[in-house]
């Protein structure tokens, strides 16, 4: 497994779990240490019980040495990040390269190299000829490319019942090895694909922005409802029955945010661009404007409720995470708007369940709380940001108790607003009356 972030880390005890012999590489040995102490440098709920438990049988193990991983495996999953490289939005794909040409070399036997990470369409061919190129096995090193889905929070479950398998290959020994690497997926009856290797690609970002889509569509019709004094909510569980439509991923708020979905529709576009295809995914900027404007309202949102200016105002914020399940703060909607509301004079305490280390890393100018009751302490608003059930479960008497004036924003749309209103509080949220 080479790359052990979320995707790997996850994968490598995901396999070794499924009863697999699994070394897992990575270039970061402070990456490395964790996890061969049993330790994972991410909070991933379950993750840590399938590492130590496959560390405690031998069957998974990690290290920094290519050759090892060379000599060791016969197929290799490369699971290493691909961020957005600049402006331009597209994918920085340093690691993806680096990646096949440290492992290329060494391979002087035949062997499956199956890439995993998110790339734009095209990576996949251009890596199987630098592959060969590389490879003294030369034709006997094939590569096939098999998107990975899973989400943050679930990773362990989506990794061994994942929804679908995609195996971009034309080669029937790819597909053997990949149907041998799924094969208790197979016999559970979940759906295995065989693609060539640019749609395999394809699938994975067009997922994300299909994905993407639905939360904005959602979402611009949170920004007409509250311009008609409709209520989204509602609206979204009537759309919800048309199965056509479904309910997932039509949870309307403060918009998407996170490691993947944010970066991978940039990407999309900065790809369609150079294929000469740019019209077709111009769609997908108004996905990422409606996204970005959600944030914007929120805050316009609290502003309105502390009489129009932040200037020396105390502000609570519960949320750091990308979503809740995660200490993940990677385009943190949450952080986004904490951080542009401290920068307009409040002073802004935020606390979150697992993101707080991360958190204060990346904004040292905020203020941090070990609670929700110590972020809420004298609060002229209160903005929850981030659905961690602590916060959806959070008691209003308690809350009003601590804070200077009962005002929430719900960015999340989390809370039940009669429960809310009947305490005493001026509930606002996104979409609502
Ligand atoms: C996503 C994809 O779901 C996954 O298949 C892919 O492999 C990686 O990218 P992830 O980034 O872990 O996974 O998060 P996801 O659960 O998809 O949520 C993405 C963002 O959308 C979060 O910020 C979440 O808060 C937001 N969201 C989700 C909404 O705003 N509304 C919804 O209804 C659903």
């Amino acid at each position: 497994m080479i790359g052990t972030g979320y995707l790997g880390a996850t994968h490598a005890a995901c396999m070794a779990e499924l009863g697999f012999d699994v070394l897992g590489i990575d270039v970061d040995q402070a990456k490395i240490d964790a996890l061969s102490a049993g330790r994972v440098p991410f909070y991933e709920p379950g993750l840590e019980e399938v590492l130590t438990r496959n560390l405690a049988t031998g069957r998974l193990r990690f290290t920094t040495d290519y050759t090892e991983v060379a000599e060791f495996a016969d197929v290799h999953f490369i699971c290493v990040g691909t961020p957005q490289r600049d402006d331009s939005g597209a994918a920085d794909l340093t690691y993806v390269h680096a990646a096949i040409d440290s492992l290329a070399p060494l391979l002087t036997r035949p062997s499956v190299v199956i890439g995993k990470s998110t790339v734009p369409v095209g990576t996949a061919a251009k890596a199987a000829a630098r592959l060969s190129a590389l490879a003294p096995a030369g034709a006997d090193v094939e590569l096939g490319w098999s998107p990975e889905f899973l989400r943050e929070g679930f990773g362990v479950q989506d990794t061994l019942n994942p929804n679908r398998i995609v195996i971009g290959t034309d080669s029937p020994r790819v597909e053997a090895v990949m149907r041998a690497a799924s094969a208790r997926q197979l016999e559970d009856g979940i759906p295995f694909l065989v693609t060539d290797l640019q749609t395999a690609e394809l699938v994975k970002v067009s997922a994300n922005a299909f994905l993407a889509t639905k939360i904005s569509f959602i979402n611009a019709m949170a920004e007409v409802s509250e311009a008609a004094g409709a209520d989204v909510i509602k609206l979204a569980e009537a759309l919800s029955f048309d199965d056509r439509i479904g309910g997932k991923f039509l949870g309307p708020g403060l918009g998407f945010g996170g490691g993947c979905l944010p970066k991978d529709i940039r990407a999309f576009m900065a790809r369609a661009d150079e294929l000469g295809v740019e019209p077709a995914l111009s769609f997908l900027r108004e996905v990422d404007a409606i996204n970005q404007r959600r944030r914007a309202r929120t805050t316009d949102i609290a502003r309105s409720l502390i009489g129009g200016s932040f200037d020396g105002r105390t502000v609570g914020v519960l949320g750091a995470a990308f979503k809740p399940n995660s200490d993940d703060i990677r385009d943190s909607p949450a952080l986004d708007v904490a951080a542009t509301i401290s920068s307009l004079g409040a002073r802004v305490t935020v606390y979150d369940p697992e993101a707080l280390a991360n958190a204060r890393r990346a904004h040292p100018g905020l203020n941090f709380a070990n609670s929700m009751l110590e972020a809420v302490r004298d609060a002229e608003v209160v903005l929850l940001l981030t659905e961690w059930s602590e916060f959806r479960d959070a008691d209003p008497d308690e809350l009003a108790k601590v804070v200077q004036e009962p005002r929430i924003v719900d960015g999340r749309n989390a809370l039940d607003p009669e429960r809310w209103r009947a305490r005493g509080w001026v509930y606002r949220a996104l979409g609502r009356p």
